[in-house]
Formats: structure tokens, C-alpha cells, sequence
């Protein structure tokens, strides 16, 4: 039988290749972001190019409605969801008492709150058929406090956390919970962050296709992490043996949008 998968974020970077994976083994898509031109022409070539029906929810996951509204529009057209991909995201940059708070509320909503929101909404059923997978992306940012990007930085642990300890709960239902923890990646998000000329895009980046693949063998198989990349891995490890402050004090430096300003000495741990 046909599997679906609702894959939030698919207009570009990864969320546009884990669709492209759900359909190149015959999945049917739903693809949700806010340019529906963009998903527009990515339903229309995956149908194409690879037989799978797939369908456009043009959402801002920035209005805490949203999700109930993707849900109902999901209901009304008799779709069931197998596969969950909360992929949507984005970043921002700079000191937090400059930025614009509406922003960075709005980011916590579709970084975190919409993700536990459509969670939560699709969840119950997939237990109920003792079926489905969900993968959320997280960071390697979810693993410390990230002066310069603290909220984005923040979101992301809630995700990894929120995700690891759904894996824990969901064990024997027959449902799974994946989150993967990309480092810094080539897609739009650098930009959009306003992070792209930081030291941590400045260094090697991975690419999406690689990333994507990643993550999606691991919530095929039903892993409730992955970490893509041996760097990746290794910086993790790292971060073990560290104090506190020179890990905040290395995350500065990493996503200083400034360089005339001075990294900030690390205080205490
Ligand atoms: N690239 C990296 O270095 C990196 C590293 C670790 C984790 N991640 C995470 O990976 C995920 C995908 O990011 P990416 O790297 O693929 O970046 P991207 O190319 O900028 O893609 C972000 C996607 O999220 C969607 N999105 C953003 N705001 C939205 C909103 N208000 N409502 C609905 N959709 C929204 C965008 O679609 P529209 O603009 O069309 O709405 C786009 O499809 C994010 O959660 C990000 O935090 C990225």
C-alpha cells in the first residue's frame, strides 16, 4: 500500500531532498512550506519524474494556527500520514538585545512549537496503527549555548531533547522518533541566518544531498539519533571534555557576525 509523507520546510535545502527520497521510493508527498511556487514545481516534477502523487499545503508555520489547519486540510482530502518530517527552520543572527523580538518569538514557533504542535496532532493516529515514523531536524547547534544565535541555538536543544525522549516513549509501539543533528550544511539557511560569512560557514560545509540521505536511513531504520559527518561526530565528542565557558566562548567565536568585534572572554563554568 502507499505510504504518505507530510515533509515541512520542502521548498529548499533539506527538506526539498528528503522529498525527493520519500518519492524516489514511491512515497506520496505532502509538501508544506510558504512558497507554493516552489512546491508547486517540485509536486509537479516529482509526479513526473517518479509516478507519486504529490500534494502542496502552503503554510506559515509562523501562526501557531497552522498546524490544526495543515491537520483539517489533511483530514478533508482522506490523507493519513505515515511519515512526519519537521524539517522547517530557520536562524537569525546577532547580539539578542538587538534583534527583533517578533522575529525571533516567530522562530520559536516554527522551530519548536509548531513541530511539537503537528507532532502532537499526527502522533495518535500512527500509534493507534501501531505505524509510522517521525524525523525531526535538530543541530549539533542543540548541544551547547550559542552566543550570537542564542535562540536558534536554544531551539534546536529543545528539539534534540524533545525528540530523543519521544524516541524512548514511543519504544514498542511501533512508531519511532529520529533526530538528526546536521552541522553546518549548504542550503539556503546560512543566508536566510544571516550566518553564512561566520567562521562556522566559513569552514567546511557538508553538502544537502549527503545530509538528507543521512537522516532519512536513519529514521527508515528507526534510530533515535544521527549526527552526519566524522567532523560532526568528532566536534560532539569534544564538547565532552570542555568547561562550560570555553564551550560558550568557541560557539561565540564560531558565530561572531562581526569580526572587528572581539570574541567575549568566556566567565567562569
Ligand atoms: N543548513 C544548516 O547548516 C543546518 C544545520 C543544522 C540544522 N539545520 C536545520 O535543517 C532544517 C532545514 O533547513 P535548511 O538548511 O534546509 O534551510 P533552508 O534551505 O533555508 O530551508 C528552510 C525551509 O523551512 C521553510 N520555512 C522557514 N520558515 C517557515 C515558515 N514560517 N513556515 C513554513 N515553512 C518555513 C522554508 O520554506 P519557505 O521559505 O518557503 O516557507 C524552507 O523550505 C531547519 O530546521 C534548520 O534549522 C540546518
Amino acid at each position: 500500500m502507499t505510504k504518505t509523507a507530510l515533509i515541512t520546510g520542502a521548498s529548499s535545502g533539506l527538506g526539498l531532498e528528503l522529498a525527493q527520497l520519500f518519492a524516489a521510493d514511491k512515497h506520496d508527498v505532502v509538501l508544506v512550506a510558504r512558497r507554493r511556487d516552489q512546491l508547486e514545481a517540485l509536486a509537479t516534477r516529482l509526479a513526473a519524474e517518479r509516478g507519486v502523487v504529490a500534494r502542496v499545503i502552503s503554510a506559515d508555520l509562523g501562526d501557531s494556527g497552522a498546524p490544526q489547519r495543515i491537520v483539517d486540510e489533511l483530514k478533508r482530502r482522506n490523507i493519513e500520514i505515515e511519515f512526519l518530517v519537521n524539517n522547517a527552520g530557520f536562524g537569525t543572527s546577532g547580539p539578542f538585545v538587538e534583534r527583533d523580538l517578533l522575529r525571533e518569538l516567530a522562530m520559536v514557533q516554527v522551530n519548536v512549537a509548531s513541530l511539537v504542535h503537528l507532532t502532537g496532532l499526527l502522533l495518535p493516529a500512527m500509534v493507534a496503527r501501531k505505524s509510522g515514523r517521525i524525523l525531526n531536524l535538530g543541530s549539533t547547534a542543540g548541544f551547547q549555548p550559542g552566543p550570537f544565535m542564542s535562540v536558534y541555538y536554544a531551539s534546536k536543544a529543545f528539539v534534540n531533547s524533545f525528540t530523543e525522549a519521544l524516541s524512548y516513549e514511543l519504544h514498542g509501539t511501533g512508531v519511532t522518533a529520529t533526530v538528526s543533528c546536521p552541522g553546518a550544511t549548504a542550503t539556503e539557511f546560512g543566508k536566510i541566518s544571516g550566518n553564512d560569512r561566520s567562521r562556522l560557514f566559513e569552514m567546511r560545509v557538508m553538502e544537502a544531498p549527503e545530509v538528507a540521505a543521512h537522516a532519512y536511513r536513519a529514521m527508515m531504520a528507526g534510530k533515535p539519533i544521527a549526527i552526519p559527518g566524522l567532523r560532526n561526530k568528532v566536534v560532539l565528542q569534544m564538547l565532552r571534555f570542555g568547561s562550560r565557558g570555553m564551550i560558550r566562548g568557541v560557539a561565540a567565536r564560531l558565530n561572531q557576525p562581526d569580526r572587528a568585534l572581539p570574541a567575549r572572554k568566556p566567565s567562569g563554568s
